[in-house]
């Protein structure tokens, strides 16, 4: 696994990406050391659909101020500090990526939101939390990267408190044949871990889970990742993913498109 784990860590791994985003910032007339999450949307929602899929998101989940909420593959904290700045709750993020925390460390300060947005280095695999401690947990374009979904889904499970909710963004293999390659989050099939729809579905019950919602949701990532390529702002993912971004994007839009992955929005209860 801490082979593994080198690879996806690599994989994320783009040095520079603070200063690629300050200057940005600072082309579109900015102060980078004052910043919010309305002006840093457009590149720290690092997922199919940014900011719009996180808002569908959060909506389907009660937030308010007291709930405790864990990102699991949290990137540079764009949603956690979403959720925080929008819901007035407490969020933990943990990300495999030491640039992705590092960077999402100082966004978090320069928004103010150090009070409650925690971001740490740490392993979907072995969460550093004592059982039953959220009553959240959010995941947003992690999985696919991750080879014992049976051993994820058991983390979550263990951290939750008992009516706690798991809310999670993720693909599935299609019908339309296989993924072709390179996409945002694999160049080839070595940390490609894509299941169909009905093994999702076993490991969620496998693992405890009721279902509250299961939502296909590839029209709207084919929609917004069009938008997101025709848009001219260049605060965007392309800082943190690096320059074939667009190249990347562009086939995880084809493979949605013809139907060989599935976009899905999950709501799951830890009963
Ligand atoms: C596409 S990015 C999504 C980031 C964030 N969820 C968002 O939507 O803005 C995928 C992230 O998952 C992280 N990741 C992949 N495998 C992980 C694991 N086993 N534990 C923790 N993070 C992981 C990567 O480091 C990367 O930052």
């Amino acid at each position: 696994m801490a082979e593994q784990s080198g690879i996806v860590q690599d994989h994320w791994t783009r040095e520079g990406t603070l200063a690629r985003i300050d200057a940005v910032l600072r082309e579109m007339g900015h102060d980078p050391e004052v910043v919010m999450p309305e002006i840093l949307s457009g590149v720290e929602h690092l997922h199919s659909g940014g900011l719009a899929t996180t808002q569908d998101q959060a909506e389907k989940l009660a937030l308010g101020p007291d709930a405790r909420v864990l990102d699991i593959g949290c990137g540079i904290g764009g949603p956690a500090r979403y959720l925080a700045h929008t819901y007035g709750c407490h969020v933990d993020g943990i990300d495999l990526t030491p640039e992705m925390i590092e960077t999402g460390q100082v966004l978090t300060r320069r928004c103010g939101l150090e009070d409650k947005v925690t971001l740490e280095i740490g392993n979907a695999m072995e969460l550093a939390f004592p059982d039953q401690t959220f009553d959240v947990v959010w995941c947003q374009n992690v999985t696919m990267n991750i080879a014992d979904q049976a051993g994820f889904l058991g983390q979550v499970y263990r951290v939750l408190k008992p009516g706690g909710k798991f809310t999670s963004t993720e693909y599935s293999t299609g019908p339309g044949g296989d993924v072709l390659y390179p996409v945002t989050w694999a160049y080839d099939a070595a940390i490609n871990f894509l299941d169909s729809e009905d093994v999702m579905r076993a490991q969620f019950a496998d693992a405890g889970f009721s279902i509250l919602d299961w939502t296909n949701y590839t029209a709207q990532a084919i929609d917004r990742l069009g938008q997101a390529a025709a848009a001219p702002s260049k605060l965007t993912n392309r800082l943190v993913f690096g320059d074939d971004t667009p190249e990347r994007s562009g086939n995880v839009r084809r493979n949605l498109m013809e139907e060989r992955i599935i976009y899905w929005m999950i709501t799951a209860e830890r009963p």
